[in-house]
């Protein structure tokens, strides 16, 4: 798939076959942050299960941060890697007391909160603020290596780093879609793009997929040297 053809298609793919409805798409960076950290190692359907009560308990940054911990693990409670809630509550005061309560708006900044990486900072870069920044977390990385045939094991710093390039050449020229392109690219790697198995008659990248056209989707990505 050209670069200038990846975008355009997957924005019309998610239109039609991507989620939507989900609680966390608001337009609240609060919300959105609480949902991509939850994300980051659990999946829709078990976060879908905690987000509204933690919501409730925790409505906004200000609540979130002058909670006492203890409850912040208690609401936590069931979606494992409690690091993420200790960062979370760490980051709630970061935003009150760095950013006087409200949350910082570019990428570069997002990603000087505890517990925000690169691909998260982009995403709710993204979603909140409708920003030009690529995410490039472990279902994106299927994606583009299995569409470019990219070879060698995404882990390593070099083929991580050309993921990175990449995945920002691909972007949408026009920020008003960068929403859905973002919502798309996430969609595309967990509901078609899947490990094992993908469902390539369904995917809008089909006709111009590398490795479909070499039957080499399970060998991609290059899983870890051992
Ligand atoms: N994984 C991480 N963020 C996500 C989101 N916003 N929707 C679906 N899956 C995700």
């Amino acid at each position: 798939v050209s670069f200038a053809e990846f975008a355009p298609r997957l924005i019309a793919w998610q239109r039609q076959h991507g989620r939507h409805g989900l609680p966390w798409q608001v337009d609240d960076p609060y919300k959105v942050w609480v949902s991509e950290i939850m994300l980051q190692q659990t999946q829709v359907s078990t976060v879908l299960g905690y987000y509204p009560a933690f919501l409730q308990r925790f409505p906004d940054v200000a609540t979130l941060a002058a909670a006492p911990l203890d409850d912040v693990l208690a609401a936590w409670s069931g979606l494992g890697y409690y690091s993420r809630a200790r960062n979370l509550h760490r980051a709630a005061g970061q935003v009150m007391n760095e950013f006087a309560g409200r949350f910082p708006d570019s990428q570069d900044a997002l990603m000087t909160l505890c517990g925000v990486g690169r691909s998260t900072a982009a995403a709710i870069a993204a979603f909140a603020f409708a920003r030009r920044a690529a995410i490039l977390d472990g279902n994106v990385k299927r994606v583009l290596t299995r569409c470019y045939g990219i070879e060698g094991w995404p882990g390593d710093k070099a083929i991580e780093n050309q993921l990175w390039t990449l995945a920002e050449q691909l972007l949408p020229d026009s920020v008003a879609h960068m929403a859905a392109y973002t919502q798309g690219l996430m969609d595309l790697g967990s509901l078609l793009c899947v490990r094992g198995q993908p469902r390539c008659g369904e995917c809008p990248m089909a006709d111009g997929c590398v490795a479909r056209a070499q039957g080499r989707q399970r060998a991609l990505p290059t899983a870890r040297p051992r």
